[in-house]
């Protein structure tokens, strides 16, 4: 087995609050075990473009409680092609770089893991994603963070909805996934949730807003996933059309969940990560995604990590009608 002696950090896609966390451990446990680490500044782009700098461990002091990330993070569709990954690896290689530790979403793996098929400079995933669609974790950098912030913005919302008796349909993001709608519509005693992997159909919610409207019960709650096929608009638009007697708002949360100080869970979380990252490279498990599962560390091969997909337990849904009912 090589020893590897440099390894670089980079962040990737959308940022995730914990980001900087796992930077932290990446650097600080490299440094430990007397490897070069180099930051890798704006993703996939800065290994093409050669923003690669070399960090200390105070390149890294005071931001454990830091949002967003120090090393910037893009979307760079240069590295999808074979030409952009040959850049990146001859600007690896002029520094000696031979490990890489990619923090990011699905997207940000399957350029790890095309780049690890065709180079021979190992590379490690951190799940750092706030829309938890991953599979080989039961938790991803920035979710614990994003569904907070979204609880907190649904509370203030349902005390105005109260104050009114409005019914409220809000949405939260995910991408083409609901675990931020499921988790903030749970922990916030929604009425309805809709999400992509169980398709609430709107006739249905309609059906139990005017049995509620029968029983005066007029606050209503209604969280949906970016990625339902029906928008929030929609929703209400439908809504509205039927029950032209509900005072019906829509609010979407947007980017304010990417943001802000990242929860203890996202801290420990991304701490646990990093570190186990550069063991992984220390011991000679390459190509992995480092994930946690039943709080234990868990390696998943990087091909895995791209194509598998969670099975949500969608009795949750059920579970959450009966208890708001
Ligand atoms: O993947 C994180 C995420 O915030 C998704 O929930 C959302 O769909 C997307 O990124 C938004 O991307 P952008 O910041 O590029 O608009």
């Amino acid at each position: 087995m090589k020893k590897v002696n440099n390894i670089a950090v980079l962040t990737s896609g959308g940022d995730a609050p914990g980001m900087n966390a796992a930077v932290r451990a990446v650097v600080r446990t490299g440094i430990y075990h007397q490897m070069n680490v180099y930051g890798v500044m704006y993703g996939y782009r800065g290994m093409v473009k050669n923003e690669i700098l070399p960090m200390e461990s105070k390149s890294v002091a005071n931001i454990i409680q830091r949002g967003g990330t120090i090393l910037k993070t893009a979307r760079c569709m240069e590295f999808y092609e074979p030409e952009g990954r040959q850049k990146a690896y001859e600007n690896l290689k002029k520094h000696n770089i031979d490990g890489l530790i990619v923090i990011g979403g699905d997207g940000s793996f399957k350029g790890a893991q095309k780049f690890s098929q065709e180079y021979d400079i190992p590379c490690i995933g951190l799940p750092g994603t706030i829309d938890k669609d991953i599979a080989g974790t039961d938790f991803t950098i920035g979710f614990d963070t994003a569904v907070n912030t979204a609880i907190d913005a649904i509370d203030k919302i349902r005390d105005t909805a109260d104050a009114h008796d409005r019914l409220f349909i809000i949405e939260v993001m995910g991408r083409d996934a609901g675990y931020i709608a499921l988790h903030s519509g749970i922990a916030t005693g929604a009425e309805h949730i809709m999400m992509p992997e169980h398709k609430a159909e709107v006739e249905d919610i309609i059906a139990d807003l005017q049995a509620n409207e029968r029983r005066k019960k007029l606050v209503n709650l209604i969280v949906v996933a970016e990625g339902h096929e029906t928008g929030a608009n929609e929703v209400a638009k439908m809504i509205k059309h039927r029950l032209p007697n509900a005072d019906t708002r829509v609010c979407i949360l947007g980017h304010i969940q990417r943001g802000g100080t990242p929860t203890c869970q996202d801290r420990i979380l991304a701490s646990r990560m990093g570190y186990a990252a550069v063991n992984a490279l220390i011991e000679g498990t390459y190509n992995v995604m480092v994930g946690i599962v039943n709080n234990k560390i868990h390696y998943t091969p990087l091909d895995h990590a791209v194509k598998a997909k969670e099975e949500m337990d969608t009795d949750w849904v059920k579970m959450c009608k009966i208890l708001a009912s």
